[in-house]
């Protein structure tokens, strides 16, 4: 009998439909070629599901999304909703799938593929064969953490607040999936912090080495958040585990991809619950939705993160990896990823183009 996965389809808002149709011809390549049977149910996530339901994670989409063996996220958001109440935001989807589904790691690699290393804005020697990994935290921090909210003083103002916590298991967790993963790497770890200021990262610091004290293979440094975005920027190569909380991580993750030309090239997986969810880092980029620019690489990477952590199938994410590598030697480009004398293509011929790299 063949392998079968079922796999929950989120296409979600802006070009979030136009690349996931991409990643589903990859994905229906994939089937042929491996053998294996794909059941992809897709269902409505974020603004196009607050269109059609009312709310941007309608209980049907959780249960698709908790019952499939791995999720695969377009994007959500957009102008459109940007005056809603918070509680019904597209972006609240997204972070009610992470605390519900559990995916406290999430995994967002930077890596710089040979043919468009003259598209990072820093120079070549310094970005050539970068392989980042940004480990960050996703199910706690000042994303989570209560109290939270906007409230009236006795004066008559207005005061915002929201809350920075982390549990000690909570840390250990994150910090093992950070050590774990860099013993299948180049075993060095740099957990970031804002230790000099916040009480509550002081403890990740001290409960980061802790952990540390089981693998004695690994070189963990520390550093704090500020020095942290600076170093990606002065030499991103001495980097090449990053673990830290969910709101540093946030950031430090745009940056660091950033490092590699564009953020339209990143795949990213999260991970630590049941079900994994795979996602580009890319946005909706409602300013482009539709044009049939959008690059579908990212998601199409992304299922290849999905073959490797939730199916246990690294093998399926090299191939895709060569598959993309091929088609980008060959001068093939999307619009963000366009220089000169490269032949631009629209974002359903990039996807046609790595099918048949994946069939040949
Ligand atoms: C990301 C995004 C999300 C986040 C938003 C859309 C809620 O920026 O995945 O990095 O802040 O986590
Ligand atoms: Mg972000």
């Amino acid at each position: 009998m063949n392998q079968k996965y079922t796999i929950a389809l989120l296409p979600g808002d802006g070009i979030g439909p136009e690349v996931i149709k991409e990643a589903v011809k990859v994905l229906r390549s994939l089937e042929k070629i491996l053998k294996i049977e794909l059941i992809l149910n897709e269902v409505p996530v974020g603004g196009a599901a607050y269109e059609a339901e009312g709310h941007p994670l309608p209980a049907n989409t959780l249960n698709v999304a908790q019952s499939a063996d791995a999720v695969l996220l377009g994007a959500v958001g957009g102008p459109k909703w940007e005056k809603i109440d918070f509680s019904l935001r597209p972006e609240r989807a997204l972070l009610g799938l992470r605390s519900h589904l559990k995916l406290y790691a999430n995994l967002r690699p930077a890596k710089v593929f040979p043919a468009l290393v003259d598209a990072s804005s820093l120079k070549k020697d310094l970005v050539d064969n970068l392989d980042i990994l940004v480990v960050r935290e996703l199910t706690g921090g000042i994303y989570f953490g209560e109290p939270r909210g906007v409230d009236t003083l006795v004066d008559g103002s207005r005061r915002g607040f929201n809350t920075l916590v982390y549990t000690e298991e909570e840390i250990k967790r994150i910090a093992r999936v950070a050590f774990d993963v860099a013993r299948k790497r180049n075993k060095r770890v740099v957990s970031v912090d804002k230790a000099n200021v916040l009480e509550v990262t002081g403890l990740w610091r001290e409960v980061v080495s802790e952990v540390h004290s089981e693998y004695d293979d690994i070189i963990l440094e520390h550093m704090y958040v500020d020095n942290c975005a600076m170093q990606l920027v002065r030499l991103p190569k001495q980097f090449d585990v990053i673990v830290t909380t969910n709101m540093f991580g946030d950031i430090l993750s745009d940056e660091a991809s950033m490092l590699t030309g564009s953020i339209g090239m990143l795949p990213s997986a999260s991970v630590g619950g049941k079900t994994a969810m795979y996602e580009p880092i890319h946005g909706s980029a409602p300013d482009i939705a539709g044009k049939g620019l959008a690059n579908p690489l990212a998601t199409i990477l992304s299922v290849g993160m999905m073959f490797k952590y939730s199916f246990g199938r690294e093998e399926v994410n090299h191939k895709i990896e060569s598959a993309v590598e091929s088609v980008l030697d060959q001068g093939i480009r999307t619009r963000d990823i366009l220089s000169h004398k490269m032949i631009e293509v629209s974002t359903e011929e990039m996807g046609d183009r790595v099918v048949s790299e994946l069939e040949k």
